[in-house]
């Protein structure tokens, strides 16, 4: 349904993720319908640009990113009307004032200000807007990830968020949240009597988690040298994901009954540190190599520098400590420049006590449960079954194979259209509160810090392939081995 006319302020208006996910994204909510005419998109940057520049920007970032319903020119025409610009810098006083009358805000009208800039100027965005009205009443704010490098200045943030803004009114986003396949695990979880049963250690043997990009760290390498995959990726998307397998059913739907359980999550994780980080983490980087069938670079000539110590590739043993996951592996793995782009999750149940078949039937293997988050997005379950004919009981192990695009025939919408609308109804479910962005920190510093106190830095790996082969050690010293679909 739609919502009532509300005003969206990007920050970073002319930037990446603006023009990759937020345009595109508004677009695809506009032709849905749920974005009322009279609704305002503004777009704010440093750079001197007209309305009508960027309105243009804002074309090509909706052609180029919005699919077939971009080929709609009245849509893109009439959603343009709702756009407009301020040339802003944070830094400086100059404008704010103009800026502040301009929005006009109201008790009644929602304005959402989306942190999509460079994290350093978070703190300073945030101070102007208090400084100018521009955070009472119905205003929410949108925080991008980076949160912080490490406890201390994520809690720096969102100290400083906290002096201008309301927790209610603060939306921390992890966009995994917002894809339809991670949400999916909440109904196949909580909305199936099968598995909860078995979701425990006792019939659990292992969970893997894998997270793949085919992408090197491409234009982004100036602020990805400075953070490495476990910050970009492990600290928030991986962990949330962990949290959404282990959490405990939660007794509602409610935002914080879920966030409860998350935090419980991250709070039960076995840390990780000097002591034990050198059996329980594997860091890799990159060497040229190919992918998507070409040549690409290495890491370091892709950031352009001679060394460096960032990951771009990290694998680890985590572990839940509580009764149910006791013992139970979770084993995460993410890296770039790996053979293809797959996110899955692959609960592996424990092999059956005791066998009745003859060595004739061929090898067991154990229940998987893969939860396909990207692409190809889907569900199978791994189960055993009696091959046809009559040359005695031979087993063979089957998919029953679940393709959401098959099952639905519609288009799965981005992650960020979900997030950027719950925002405007102020549903804060799918983002994270402050102090689970603060327990994943406090998990992540510890191995940050065993990391810099190790003699050497990440082991290569080939572009285009799995990570070094320390990954492959890490889980083959417990006797297992990661998926493989096959
Ligand atoms: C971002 C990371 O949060 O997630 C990027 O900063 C990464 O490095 C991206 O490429 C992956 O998101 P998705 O939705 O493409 O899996």
């Amino acid at each position: 349904p739609p919502v009532e006319a509300f005003d969206l302020v990007i920050f970073g208006g002319t930037g990446d993720l603006a023009v990759r996910k937020l345009l595109p994204g508004l677009f695809h909510r506009y032709t849905d319908g749920q974005i009322r005419p009279g609704s305002r998109i503004i777009g704010v940057a440093r750079d001197a640009l007209g309305e009508s520049e960027y309105r243009e920007r804002v074309r090509a970032a909706v052609e180029k990113g919005a699919g077939d319903e971009a080929k709609n020119g009245d849509a893109v025409a009439t959603f343009l009307e709702l756009v407009d610009y301020v040339a802003l810098d944070a830094r400086k006083d100059a404008g704010w004032a103009q800026f502040a009358q301009k929005l006009a805000l109201t008790p009644e009208r929602v304005c959402v200000f989306y942190l999509a800039t460079s994290p350093e100027i978070f703190v300073e965005i945030c101070e102007r807007l208090r400084e100018h009205g521009l955070n009472t009443g119905q205003v929410r704010v949108v925080v991008e990830k980076p949160i912080g490098r490490d406890l201390a200045s994520a809690a720096a943030i969102n100290d400083a968020v906290g002096r201008s803004f309301g927790e209610h009114q603060t939306f921390r986003i992890d966009h995994y949240l917002g894809k339809e396949t991670v949400q999916n695990l909440i109904a196949l979880r909580f909305g199936n009597a099968l598995f909860e049963p078995l979701w425990n250690a006792e019939h659990i043997d292992n969970v893997q988690i894998t997270v793949a990009e085919s992408i090197g760290v491409e234009i982004r390498g100036a602020f990805y040298d400075g953070a490495g995959a476990l910050r970009d990726m492990v600290q928030n998307h991986l962990l949330q994901l962990l949290c959404m397998v282990a959490m405990e059913p939660p007794a509602s739907l409610a935002p914080d009954a879920i966030r409860d359980e998350k935090l419980k999550v991250l709070r039960a994780l076995k840390p990780i540190d000097e002591s034990n980080a050198a059996q329980l983490s594997v860091r890799g980087q990159y060497r040229a190599g190919a992918s998507n069938g070409g040549a690409v670079p290495g890491y370091l000539e892709e950031i352009g520098k001679r060394e460096s110590r960032t990951e771009t590739f990290v694998a680890l043993k985590a572990e839940v400590r509580n009764w149910r996951w006791a013992g139970v592996p979770f084993y995460l793995r993410t890296g770039k420049r790996m053979p293809e782009r797959v996110s899955e999750i692959v609960i592996t149940f424990r092999a059956i006590p005791h066998s009745i078949f003859t060595e004739q039937a061929g090898p067991i293997f154990a229940n998987k449960l893969v939860i396909r988050l990207q692409p190809d997005e889907g569900v199978k379950l791994m189960v055993m079954n009696k091959y046809p004919g009559p040359g005695g009981l031979r087993l063979r192990e089957v998919a029953l194979d679940m393709s959401f695009a098959e099952t639905f025939g519609v288009r799965y919408p981005e992650a960020y259209e979900r997030l950027l609308m719950d925002v405007v109804r102020g549903n804060p479910t799918l983002f994270m509160r402050r102090d689970e962005v603060e327990a994943a920190w406090a998990w992540a510093d510890p191995i940050l810090k065993a990391w810099e106190g190790m003699q050497d830095g990440p082991k290569p790996y080939t572009a285009g392939t799995w990570g070094p082969s320390a990954a492959v050690a890490l889980i083959e010293r417990d006797g297992r081995n990661w998926h493989e679909d096959g």
